[in-house]
């Protein structure tokens, strides 16, 4: 069966300086995988390789059995919300036009947007909770309001994969549910899911597995077995409290020396 995202002792340098090292996974089926590890860790590095924007300096990367990096083709089943997005504020968009963006992308020419087109579309915006904004300025949006269009956009392409690099920065608690009631319910509908978070709280109750990265890969695998204070203190290079009130787990305070 063809894997979902494989790496294949995947090493990536830039200008020789070692950024990731010796990183092999796979991610067989559709799954909820959470992404941790320190600042400067090479979490975002790692979803550019997934996407094909970066290429290892050795190694493979294979993303539903092709490789993304030269088979551009890939790009169209993978949507990405980086880290940092502008949008041009210049640009007069309003978030209707940003989120038809993402499902026009994904069609083949001619790109015309038919009324099925921005009824999904707005079905999406509904599940995320800025169904009411659709009218909007996209730049007149907060912080938080705007993460949400970037994820509706991403996906109105109705990806296989869904990348979203940190989703819960700047954003409050309201949107932080609708963010992960989204990304819980395109999991369940067979979307593969890899979510870069730096507290893992929020998903921890849906995640099924958890990659723990430091440069190289400390752990790969469910969080019951991943989730030891050995393992994360080796990722972070300091220790992590781990508590768990009602069955869910939570991630607890840094120690400040190890
Ligand atoms: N284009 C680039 N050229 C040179 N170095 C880079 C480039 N992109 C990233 N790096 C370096 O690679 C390392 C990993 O960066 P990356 O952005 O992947 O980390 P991260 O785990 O996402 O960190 P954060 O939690 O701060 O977002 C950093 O040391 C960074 O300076
Ligand atoms: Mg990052």
């Amino acid at each position: 069966m063809e894997s979902f995202i494989e790496f294949i002792d995947v090493n990536l340098e830039f200008n020789g300086k070692p950024i990731l090292s010796g990183i092999s996974f796979k991610v067989c089926k559709p799954e909820l995988v959470l992404i941790l590890g320190p600042n400067g860790a090479g979490k975002t590095t790692l979803l550019r390789l997934i996407v094909g924007m970066l290429k290892p300096s050795s190694g493979f990367v294979r993303v539903l059995g092709r490789d993304p990096h030269r088979d551009r083709s890939t790009r169209r089943l993978i949507g990405y919300v980086p880290q940092r997005e502008r949008i041009d504020p210049s640009i007069p968009m309003l978030v209707k036009d940003v989120i038809l963006m993402g499902r026009l992308l994904s069609k083949q020419l001619p790109r015309i947007v038919t009324y099925k087109d921005e009824e999904e579309a707005l079905n999406i915006a509904s599940k995320l909770g800025i169904d009411d904004l659709w009218y909007e300025s996209y730049s007149h949006l907060s912080g938080g309001e705007q993460q949400r269009v970037l994820i509706a956009r991403a996906l109105a392409s109705d990806p296989r994969i869904l990348l979203l690099d940190e989703p819960f920065s700047a954003i409050d608690a309201s949107s932080m549910k609708h963010i992960v009631d989204t990304v819980y319910e395109e999991y369940r509908r067979g979307v593969c899911m890899m979510v870069v978070l730096h507290d893992a709280t929020p998903l921890m109750e849906h995640a099924t597995k958890i990659l723990l990265l430091n440069k190289r890969l400390i752990a790969f695998g469910d969080p019951d077995t991943v989730l030891r204070e050995d393992l994360l203190k080796e990722t972070y290079m300091r220790t992590i409290h781990f508590y768990v009130r009602d069955g869910t787990r939570f991630m607890g305070g840094v120690d400040s020396h190890a």
